[in-house]
């Protein structure tokens, strides 16, 4: 069956975070499986010129305040559509943001986007292509299902996903109209939300299923310290709501042939070693006896790199040693570059995005820290378990789902594949970095818990199957 998958990233065209891997790797995954997937993103600067045998299948004369059209053509094997409509997507700066401020328009940008959606979906494309099921991500995408399920009825089921509800795509109420969003949807049981409009609350209303993107996730979401303001209509929606954990593409993230590294597998760690002393001289670094700890984040609040600071003393003073690669709030940048002043040779820094730098740090690393508060599925921890790099995870979302913490149990039954800690603060945190010293001090039982990480199943297979599961229950 035919799949239109809208969101606004996607690899390997445009990424900020994680939403872009899985927006790029789900569908991949699935047109493996016997779909027929498009994946329809905005044509931020210059990402056209990037399709091989691009053709226009939509035109709109007036989307937003200018003119529009949808481009169809492949890459690495997808089928993509862009947006291109220059008055919204063919500016300076990222997807959502220049210079730290977020795009005056976004709200515009983005309805505009699922605008399109919806009109590909009730068949307005020009190639005679339109699809059964549309798959809407996050709040970006959340008015496709709603402009869908608020206009003539067509024949076409939705899902929403929903990465993290944290953000929440809200725009002011006198932006109603503007955004093509009929008075009589602005109600409590509709797109009203607090006195303003939520996009990602008219996705999460309309649609025929939600999804969110670990089980521990579903659940937390029905609580206020996780749901946001959202864990009414989340519960309202419990039937239909699915946690189906993220995948990890193994053709990018496998240390057994990924072009950045030495290579290595759970069978022969050789090239392991070596990547670690690469690494360590790349951040400057002589490491004492203790781990070699990576960071690979974006440094804000969510993620706990405040708690990261706070528990560094005890951890360098044991002889541990840490590498940090992110960008995000300017007060935890200066705390990690103050960090690397103050214990040169064993705390390492670069701020900025470096996505070969990322894999040389996996590939290297000896445990990768993932101190979340709240962490809907997280990736990085997946790459740790993949490349031997033991996760330290705060359990919390889809960080409790991936990885069985080191207890007396766990480790006598060999079932452990990573630390894990709870609840998220300074101390419990610290005696999980107490852990990682004393594991890591025995070190064949370290070697035969980075052996068990990497056996994990992490791939797109199994979620992908389940996504595929979801849509047929859908489909009449
Ligand atoms: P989130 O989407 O909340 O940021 P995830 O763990 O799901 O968290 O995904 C983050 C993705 O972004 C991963 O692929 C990770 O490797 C990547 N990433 C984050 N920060 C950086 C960085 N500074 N440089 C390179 N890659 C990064
Ligand atoms: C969001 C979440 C992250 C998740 C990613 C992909 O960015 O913060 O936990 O892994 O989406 O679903």
């Amino acid at each position: 069956a035919r799949v239109l998958s809208v969101a606004s990233e996607a690899v390997p065209l445009v990424k900020t975070g994680g939403l872009a891997d899985v927006a790029g790797a789900l569908p991949a995954a699935l047109a493996g499986q016997g779909w027929d997937m498009r994946v329809l993103l905005p044509a931020y600067r210059g990402l056209a010129d990037r399709l091989t045998g691009p053709q226009t299948i939509w035109r709109d004369a007036d989307l937003f305040g200018g003119k529009a059209r949808v481009l169809k053509g492949t890459l690495g094997g997808v089928m993509f559509l862009l947006l291109d409509a220059a008055h919204l997507f063919d500016r300076a700066g990222g997807p959502y943001s220049d210079a730290g401020r977020d795009h005056p328009d976004n709200a515009e940008r983005f309805a505009a986007l699922s605008w399109a959606a919806a009109e590909l979906a009730r068949g307005q494309g020009t190639d005679g292509w339109s699809p059964a099921i549309l798959h809407a991500h996050d709040w970006q995408a959340g008015l496709a299902p709603a402009y869908l399920r608020y206009g003539p009825e067509v024949p076409v089921r939705t899902v929403m996903t929903v990465h993290n509800i944290a953000f929440q795509g809200i725009a002011p109420a006198d932006k109603l109209a503007g955004l093509r969003l009929p008075g009589w949807t602005y109600s409590a049981d509709r797109v009203e939300y607090f006195g303003n409009i939520s996009t990602l609350k008219a996705g999460l209303v309309t649609a025929d299923a939600i999804t969110t993107v670990s089980p521990t996730y579903a659940e937390e979401l029905r609580r206020p310290d996780y749901g946001l303001g959202l864990e009414g209509v989340i519960a309202s929606r419990a039937r239909d709501l699915h946690g189906i954990l993220n995948g990890v593409d193994l053709a990018v993230w496998s240390p057994e042939r990924d072009p950045a590294i030495i290579p290595y597998s759970a069978k022969s760690l050789k090239g392991k070693a070596e990547n670690r002393a690469a690494l360590a001289a790349e951040f400057g670094l002589s490491p004492a006896d203790g781990p070699l700890a990576i960071v690979v984040s974006r440094l804000t609040d969510q993620k706990g790199i405040d708690l990261l600071a706070e528990v560094l003393p005890e951890f360098i003073s044991a002889g541990g040693s840490l590498a940090v690669l992110g960008a995000g709030d300017p007060a935890l940048e200066a705390a990690m570059r103050q960090a690397a002043e103050r214990w040169p040779g064993r705390v390492g820094v670069r701020i900025g995005y470096d996505e070969a730098l990322a894999h040389r740090m996996f590939g290297g690393g000896d445990a990768v820290l993932v101190p979340s508060r709240f962490e809907p599925c997280g990736l990085t921890q997946m790459y740790g378990l993949r490349y031997g790099t033991i996760p330290v995870v705060a359990a919390t979302g889809g960080l409790n789902d991936t990885v069985i913490g080191a207890t007396p149990a766990s480790l006598s039954a060999r079932a452990a594949t990573g630390v894990s800690f709870h609840p998220v603060d300074k101390t419990a945190f610290a005696g999980a970095l107490r852990q990682v010293s004393r594991l890591y001090a025995d070190r064949s039982g370290w070697t035969s818990l980075m052996k068990r990480a990497m056996k994990a199943e992490v791939g797109w297979e199994a979620p992908a199957a389940r996504y595929a599961d979801l849509y047929r229950s859908l489909l009449p």
